[in-house]
């Protein structure tokens, strides 16, 4: 993955990159560095750890100048080191980039016999010492950048500058996200709006291929072939307050707590009085989705686990079949798509490599369409769909998924009640099930204030190395998005099972030691699950059940720690039922006194393969 911010400007650069890389943090954060150029020379500083590591560097020996380029960094090729830090200088040009290069050892190797000598073992360096040929051979830095990517093989973002041209930054996108910020003369590039909306709002979103060279005075943009490419100024709705952590402790808290907002915000203007209002998917929408005979969803991470809820909603409610997979794999193998499937491609970011790669693949394979569901407008996913519906859950910041979440769920619920009713669900049924997403937001508040006794439960997760996840049915994924968030964020060992499996394997790691969780709303289940979690009990397991108010338990069941919560009914309970379990993770992570909104080696973008 890894940040890219670049500028062009009049002004001393060096602090609104700093302050643009604090916002691509979620990005990598193993390492980061910086390059300006003043009076010919390219002045660098670079320290593994944080941007704020490096940012103390700089501070004890700051240096002016107007062009400059940054990184912060997600290690690829390479540990992370100072050594590996991005700025990369070879000759006359420091380059950061984003993106792997997959044909990188054959050209080091081609390189190295031509007597370069590399400081790095980053595939980025390669880049450099392949720019920097180019320029001793005669070319400006334009023309080397686009001579050199047209023999790479891989993804990138890339910024350049070289000692040579001064006031001049060169970009480069393939696979990788890289924008331009245009402001009053100056010019930014940066991986997101959010690194540069401190600096302007109107901002250029390049194509793939497209390579750009930005002045203090302007930012021009020119295809693979080297001719120029218009690319239209849009203003971005990014707000710098969104970007900011306000009263609360970590992002991820913030983001749990703004999850009544960001639902209501996805369901405004979009599910009325009546139902599902027309077309919300986008300009013909609702014609593509009434000739849909059955969906495949394809996503990463969390958004795959929200893909998972909706083939429950979809089969139940439209009756129509649902494949779901995580994008890594559906990319490289044949899956079958029968006449009339829609491609449903769920991401935040809408710029994960494997999800964007599997939905171009998709191109092949034959759909009646493609739907993106995500959270930025801009992003390539959004881009390349026939139809989209964005989540409107704002920056999420905190690395691990929260509000993105439940806002799918909330775009996904829209979905499935759409298909739904264009296949003859009843009327009173439709009319409770649209009642329940309503009242979505209202339940996620009363999960919320659950938070006191979910401290004190979160205590007992603090000496324990493992813990289990049960759900059943549309749970099931609530369970796993549970186990996901404890790991991701506390290094607990979590594993989630439909409860059902439980007999089958993992009861044999249950004892005293062994938390298992387990998510119990109210329906034709429950007493399947109760039975399950009669196991856990007569194995000596410390059980922690969330269950639906409405749900009956006996003493005997919900022996251990019983949480009740308001679910709102079924249709809507794994929303629900996710609030506790993320805030469940977040404090388990408090207390052991992790990185929460950064957790090591992970990273909110995954731009890479
Ligand atoms: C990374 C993030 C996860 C996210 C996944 C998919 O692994 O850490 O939180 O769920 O990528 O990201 P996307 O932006 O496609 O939803």
């Amino acid at each position: 993955m890894c940040g890219i911010v670049a500028a062009a400007a009049q002004r001393d650069v060096a602090p609104l990159l700093i302050a643009g890389l604090k916002a691509l943090e979620y990005r990598g954060y193993d390492s980061a560095g910086l390059a300006v150029l003043q009076d010919g020379e390219i002045h660098r500083v670079r320290a593994k750890g944080k941007v704020r590591e490096m940012e103390a560097e700089y501070l004890a020996a700051p240096f002016p100048g107007g062009t400059g380029i940054a990184h912060t960094r997600w290690a690829t090729h390479g540990v992370p080191n100072e050594a590996n830090a991005h700025p990369h200088v070879a000759g006359r040009v420091a380059i950061v980039h984003n993106g792997i290069i997959e044909n990188y050892a054959s050209l080091r190797e081609e390189l190295k016999a031509r007597g370069h000598v590399f400081t790095s073992e980053t595939d980025t360096e390669v880049i450099a010492a392949l720019i920097e040929e180019r320029i001793a051979g005669g070319l400006g830095l334009r023309e080397a950048v686009l001579a050199v990517v047209h023999g790479l093989e891989g993804a990138y973002a890339i910024a350049v500058v070289s000692r040579d041209e001064p006031g001049r930054v060169v970009g480069a996108r393939r696979g990788a996200p890289l924008l331009v910020g245009v402001g009053i003369g100056e010019h930014f590039l940066g991986s997101d709006a959010q690194a540069l909306i401190q600096v302007t709002n109107r901002m250029i979103y390049l194509d793939e291929g497209d390579v750009v060279e930005i002045t203090r005075e302007r930012a021009q943009v020119f295809g693979l072939d080297g001719r120029p490419v218009e690319r239209a100024v849009r203003e971005s709705e990014l707000s710098a307050d969104a970007v900011e952590r306000g009263e609360y402790r970590h992002y991820m808290q913030k983001e749990i707590f703004e999850q009544p907002r960001a639902v209501a915000d996805t369901l405004e203007s979009r599910l009325g009085a009546n139902g599902v209002l027309p077309n919300v998917f986008g300009v013909g929408g609702d014609e593509l989705l009434a000739k849909v005979r059955g969906v495949h969803i394809i996503a990463c991470g969390t958004s795959y686990h929200a893909g998972m809820v909706a083939k429950y909603w979809i089969e139940e409610y439209a009756h129509l079949p649902v494949a779901v997979e995580v994008a890594s794999e559906y990319r490289y193998r044949e899956a079958v798509v029968p006449e009339g499937t829609l491609f449903v491609a769920i991401s935040q970011s809408g710029e994960t490599a494997d999800t964007l790669a599997a939905m171009r693949e998709s191109r092949r394979r034959g759909y009646l369409g493609t739907l993106a569901i995500c959270n930025v407008p801009e992003s390539s996913v959004v881009r390349e769909a026939d139809l989209k519906l964005m989540t409107r859950a704002g920056p999420e910041i905190g690395v691990a998924s929260t509000k993105a979440f439940t806002t799918q769920l909330a775009a996904l619920a829209l979905l499935s009640l759409q298909l739904a009713r264009q296949r003859g669900l009843d009327d009173a049924r439709y009319a409770d099930l649209c009642a329940q997403l309503q009242a979505l937001p209202g339940a996620i508040e009363r999960a919320l204030a659950l938070e006191p006794q979910i401290v004190e439960l979160a205590e007992h997760f603090i000496p324990r190395h493992h813990a289990l996840f049960l759900g059943r049915g549309a749970q099931f994924p609530v369970a796993l998005e549970g186990s996901l968030k404890l790991k991701e964020i506390s290094y607990i060992h979590a594993e989630a099972y439909p409860a059902g499996e439980l007999k089958h394997g993992p009861l044999a790691l249950v004892d005293e030691d062994m938390p298992v969780v387990a998510v119990a709303p109210n329906g034709p289940l429950l007493d399947k699950l109760k039975s399950n979690l009669q196991e856990v009990r007569a194995r000596g397991g410390e059980l922690i059940v969330f269950a639906d108010n409405a749900a009956p338990m006996d003493g005997n069941a919900a022996r251990g720690h019983l949480l009740r919560i308001d679910a709102g009914g079924e249709f809507i309970a794994p929303a629900v039922f996710t609030v506790p379990l993320q805030l469940l993770a977040y404090h388990v992570a408090v207390l052991r006194g992790t990185d929460v909104d950064q957790p090591r080696n992970l990273a909110k973008s995954v731009t890479v393969e």
